[in-house]
């Protein structure tokens, strides 16, 4: 709804009529100006008549001064596009409010109010995915972070907690199911149609934690028994065709509620727990007290329809959500700078069930993969922010790999610091000391020193400090003393806004190898808290051969300084799954950095291709690691080395490897090829090793014989039992000038037409492939019948793919960029918050040789200009140009 269009002042306000609207510029919202509420909200009762065109709410709160607040007067309800249909204060019309911009100002004689405001909204035309919307005919809530005002004039902000009493009544035909947070209590009919229901939340959340859904959704059931023996009904609620979709949730879900008993001794809390799926989402999933709410993507899985990739996500975003049920609601944060209190902490959680649930070092290496393609270039560009950052304009542009990502990291190193059972002595004490409350970073660090005796008062500068810290390390050798020192310096990098940085204690776990017998005396910690440290080690008689940085200890760039021999050495005798993998990528890295300056190294090729060789061959390692050690590190970690580089270039060079690998290689990869695709369809880790190892090798061959893996592809493609199988070969295909790949295309279109998820893939396929007319392909896509603009899962499907595809995206014409512009601008006044995230490509400009980082510049300078931005995109373009 646009308050332009709306009745203005129903109320009869004289005020209103005449009160200046203000203007309202990007203002900056600052840490350390946070004040505590002056009013408190204790209950809310939520009524709506549900309708997809028209919705009421009538919100009727107990308000109540908060005593640690600077005793304002005034209470300050926040809104955003609703406007008032009836305010009442203690069931008489209220008097002297106003409207300050979007937001309602209440002055209020008492200590203790009752206030109802009622507000009109339009979900169906509601098209930034934010407070009520309707999809696919049903209605559906997102609140997080500042959504809850856009369905009620409401103190909305995490430290304030109420309780909540939701009544809903609509039509039974159009929704038959009504959901809320809580228990459901109560349901009746009205004899007219329609129906209602009550739901009671005994929990006090805040209200970026509510949510309703209601519509036509049917459930797959289970239960769970709690440690204590509390039987909680479970549900997973989807759209009818899609039921057979949702085990693979259900039992994610289950596991997830075991394991945090187990590894966290946290039990849920309600006898209810549900799970929406909803097609038109901006992120993946969300954690609403007792009514979490999904992307479709990380719900459905089978085996026809879902890779094991996506699998994995959704048990990883399944469990992410329910873990949030205690790191996140039960303790909430103060202010939105808290962010990653509740969000770094909650990756780290689902980071250790997944790797409990499957391979810990593979796990363990996906993680990192995924810092270093996401956090690392946020780190080292425009947009780069503290985990704990200082400032922001739009909170939702700090839903960040760095919020996230690098905030697991950081409670990793206290976990690595304080080791396992004094890390959970330090939770339990924070859950603990918590619980209830709308905690800060500091809350949290502090109950990590004294619950696991941990000295963490320099470690604090992980949260405040951007950047990722540059260290080396450098191994001289005394014969006489048989002592080996390792000299260690450390910088952080300036990053906007703080341009000086002080040394931070970093974590690095090491081994010394000796080099004949193939092994080491065992791991040490190593603390690097200064500029420079060194470390010496006494008893060798020769030099050893150094692992640094085993299990990735601390998110960092380590330059290790280690020769070939020794990254040979360690990547086929490191007992550090991690370790061994990153040796390889280190080695592989430094030919491809090379490569572009000199050309190929042949004895590193060589070296390089034997050590994949090696691991094509070992029996000792099963087929998910092999995976792993077999892909090339990712063209934007490559970028980040190299920078400022021609992408395309960087693209070229890690072609040609490939070639030389598949050509060294190709018999070995042709009989890994074979192997692996007699091993019949299973959800076990065999199975899924052989079809990952299985795309692996076809990926290898096709640089370097086109035309042979083609004809696997297209034979594996046909003979498909499964979507890991099958689009593991289309994407080899998309790539390659070959007669099958149109035909394999709209075979995959007809086979999945009318499945959103895979229609994605579909998408996605084409562009992300190797194929040299990928922008045309891009542009003639988005004329496609099955193209939408209003569909985040589809404009990303289709567009965040070729952004993140580096020869099509850095196309010498900055046609690649301009698209991606015409996009922000197409889609920034319809959905602000997916618009915005497609900023950060295109502030990559410093990172690419002048002359595109020109042409990239220049669209953002064109989105600039643009007069009416969302508050999402101007903030991220304008610190991109910065
Ligand atoms: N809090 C959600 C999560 O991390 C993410 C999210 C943020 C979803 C904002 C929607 C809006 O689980
Ligand atoms: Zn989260």
């Amino acid at each position: 709804m646009d308050i332009a269009s709306t009745p203005s002042n129903p109320a009869g306000n004289p005020e209103m009529a005449d009160a200046a609207v203000e203007p309202h510029d990007p203002a900056t919202t600052m840490r350390k100006n946070y004040q505590p509420p002056a009013w408190l909200v204790s209950e809310i009762r939520l009524e709506f008549e549900l309708g997809l065109e028209l919705t009421k709410c009538v919100a009727t709160m107990r308000v109540e001064r908060n005593p640690d607040g600077d005793g304002d007067q005034t209470l300050h309800l926040s809104g955003d596009n609703i406007a008032v249909m009836n305010l009442k204060v203690d069931d008489a019309d209220a008097e002297g409010w106003s409207m300050s911009g979007p937001n309602l100002l209440l002055p209020l004689s008492g200590d203790a109010h009752k206030v109802t405001v009622e507000t009109h909204l339009h979900p169906a035309t509601n098209s930034q995915l934010m407070g009520l919307f309707a999809s696919n005919g049903m209605l559906c809530t997102q609140c997080e972070a500042e959504g809850f005002r856009r369905i009620t004039f409401f103190p909305d902000r995490p430290d304030v907690l109420s309780r909540y009493t939701v009544r809903m009544t609509g039509d039974k035909a159009t929704f038959p199911v009504l959901l809320s947070n809580g228990n459901l209590v109560e349901t009746g009919e009205n004899g007219d149609g329609s129906h209602w229901a009550v739901w009671d939340d005994p929990w006090l959340k805040p209200s970026y934690l509510f949510a309703l859904v209601a519509g036509q959704l049917v459930a797959n059931r289970d239960t769970f028994t709690t440690m204590s023996g509390r039987k909680v009904d479970l549900a997973v609620w989807v759209r009818e065709g899609d039921l057979e979709r949702t085990d693979h949730a259900m039992r994610s879900l289950i596991n997830s509620m075991k394991w945090d008993e187990e590894a966290f001794g946290r039990e849920y809390d309600l006898d209810q727990f549900n799970i929406v799926a909803v097609a038109d989402f901006n992120m993946g999933a969300m954690e609403n007290k007792g009514l979490n709410i999904f992307n479709t993507r990380y719900v459905l899985a089978d085996p026809e329809t879902a890779t094991d990739g996506d699998y994995d996500g959704v048990e990883g975003v399944v469990g992410h959500e329910y873990f949030h049920n205690w790191s996140g609601n039960r303790i909430t944060c103060r202010d939105w700078f808290q962010l990653s209190l509740k969000e770094g902490f909650t990756v780290l959680r689902d980071q250790m069930f997944s790797a409990d649930m499957g391979s810990e070092p593979v796990k363990r290496i996906e993680d990192v993969r995924v810092l270093r393609a996401a956090q690392f270039p946020e780190d080292s560009g425009p947009l780069a922010h503290p985990i704990r950052p200082d400032s922001y304009q739009e909170i939702s542009n700090f839903y960040t790999a760095t919020i996230y990502n690098k905030g697991a990291e950081v409670i990793r190193m206290m976990h690595t610091m304080a080791g396992p059972e004094r890390f959970r002595e330090g939770t339990d004490l924070y859950f603990d000391r918590h619980d209830g409350e709308a905690a800060t970073c500091e809350d949290f660090v502090k109950s990590m020193e004294d619950g696991a005796k941990l000295d963490l008062s320099q470690f604090r500068l992980w949260y405040e400090q951007a950047g990722t810290p540059k260290v080396t390390m450098h191994a001289t050798f005394d014969q006489s003393e048989g002592a080996v020192t390792l000299h260690f310096t450390q910088k952080v990098p300036a990053t906007p806004g703080q341009p000086t940085k002080q040394p931070m204690p970093i974590p690095i776990k090491v081994a010394l190898f000796d080099r004949d017998s193939g092994t080491h005396g065992g791991e040490q910690l190593l603390m690097v808290d200064k500029s420079k440290a060194d470390f010496t080690f006494k008893g060798f008689t020769r030099p050893p051969v150094i692992s640094a940085n085993r299990g990735f200890t601390a998110p960092i760039q380590l330059d290790a300084e280690n020769n070939d021999d020794d990254l040979v050495f360690l990547a086929a005798h490191d007992d550090d799954a991690f370790a061994r993998y990153e040796s390889l990528q280190q080695l592989v890295t430094r030919e491809l950095l090379g490569s572009i300056e000199n050309g190929p190294d042949e004895k590193r090729r060589g070296a390089i291709a034997d050590a994949m060789g090696a691991v094509i061959d070992d029996a000792q390692i099963d087929d998910l690691m092999r995976g792993e050690l077999l892909m090339l590190p990712t063209l934007t970690f490559l970028l980040e080395l190299a920078a400022p580089a021609d992408p395309v270039a960087l693209h070229h060079a890690r072609e040609r490897l490939k070639a030389h690998i598949g050509l060294r290689l190709r018999d070995k990869l042709i009989a890994l090829h074979e192997r692996a695709s007699a091993i019949p369809y299973g959800l076990d880790a065999r199975a899924r090793g052989a079809r990952k190892v299985k795309t692996q090798a076809l990926v290898m061959l096709t640089a370097a014989d086109p035309k042979e893996a083609a004809a696997r592809a297209e034979a594996q493609y046909r003979s498909a039992t499964n979507m890991t199988d099958r689009q593991g070969a289309l994407m080899v295909l998309a790539g390659i000038g070959c007669p099958a790949r149109s035909e394999l295309l709209a075979d995959f279109h007809a086979r999945f037409d009318g499945n959103a998820l895979v229609i994605d893939k579909w998408f996605a396929l084409q562009a992300g492939s190797l194929d040299p007319k990928v922008l045309d392909r891009v542009e003639a896509l988005a004329q496609h019948a099955d193209f939408t603009i209003k569909n985040p899962n589809r404009v990303r499907s289709l567009y965040m793919t070729m952004a993140g595809n580096m020869a099509a995206f850095h196309d010498e014409s900055g046609r690649g960029y301009r698209m991606i512009a015409d996009l922000v601008l197409q889609l920034d006044p319809l959905n602000a918050q997916t618009a915005a995230r497609f900023i950060p490509w295109l502030g990559r400009w410093r990172k690419i040789e002048p002359k595109r980082a020109a042409l990239m510049r220049a669209e953002l300078e064109r989105i600039a200009a643009a007069p009416d931005l969302s508050k999402d995109t101007r903030e991220q373009v304008t610190k991109s140009l910065d």
